[in-house]
């Protein structure tokens, strides 16, 4: 289970938004931290092919994401930065229409349904039409669509953007039991949000992959006390 990433390159017009971008991700927790506009959420929809690159490679397992096409989506959780949703669909109707699209078994689906509602805490308003929500309740049913069908690779663009501090600590708590066996994506400016769990951090500025290590690594590197020290160190500047 191995997703090289080689060279990629998204430009938009003469703006470079991901610039030669390399990494090897195997399971585990990958932090992507970097301010606005640095390119992260440019490097999760290149991942799941929202847009087209315009130099590189992305190899899962040995082959190119493009060539594997459908099969390879199928092993893709999302949860995108942008909030556009059904909001005339109840909460449990927008999730079964999502394992429809993710052409998931129904009863199996279903049943995932009701254990992700309890999870994500929002067990007693799934009924509820989704144009009620509020910000957090809508991440929080954002996550649990991404998480229909066990996906290997689960992408999380900004996931507690929005959340209280108490929904923000379940939610991390809850991404961190997620990890075995898969590979998280969790991009945030937030670095509280990942210090704790990540298996490895990217520092991304302008486009390009600055630095990268463990938590402990990069806060060694800086002979800082915390990550908020590292971030200040690499990516300050800006
Ligand atoms: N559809 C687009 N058209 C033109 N430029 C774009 C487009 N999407 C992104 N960009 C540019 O590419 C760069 C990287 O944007 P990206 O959204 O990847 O940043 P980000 O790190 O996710 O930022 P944020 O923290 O604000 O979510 C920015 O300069 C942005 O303006
Ligand atoms: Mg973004």
């Amino acid at each position: 289970m191995e997703l090289v990433i080689e060279h990629l390159t998204k430009k938009y017009g003469e703006k470079v938004a991901l610039r030669e971008f390399s990494y090897t991700f195997t399971p585990g927790i990958y932090g992507i931290l970097g301010a606005n506009g640095a390119g992260k959420s440019t490097l999760m929809n290149l991942i799941t092919d929202n847009v087209k690159r315009n130099e590189g490679q992305i190899l899962w397992d040995g082959t190119d994401i493009l060539k594997l096409s459908a099969s390879f989506r199928k092993l893709l959780g999302y949860m995108p930065q942008q909030q556009g949703m059904y909001s005339d669909f109840s909460a449990r109707a927008f999730l079964r229409y999502m394992a429809d699209v993710k052409g998931l078994n129904r009863k199996q689906a279903n049943r995932q349904i009701e254990e992700l509602f309890e999870l994500v805490n929002l067990k007693d308003a799934a009924h509820k039409k989704l144009g009620g929500f509020s910000g957090g309740m809508r991440q929080r049913v954002l996550l649990a669509q991404a998480l229909l069908g066990e996906p290997q690779i689960l992408i999380l663009d900004e996931p507690t953007a929005g959340l209280d501090p108490k929904e923000r600590l379940r939610l991390r708590q809850y991404i961190a039991d997620l990890a075995e066996n898969r590979i998280v994506f969790l991009t945030t400016h937030i670095v509280s949000d990942i210090e704790s769990i990540a298996t490895d951090v990217l520092l991304m500025k302008d486009g390009a992959l600055v630095r990268h290590g463990t938590p402990d690594e990069l806060i060694q590197s800086v002979q800082g006390k915390d990550l908020e020290d590292v971030y200040m160190a690499y990516l300050g500047g800006s």
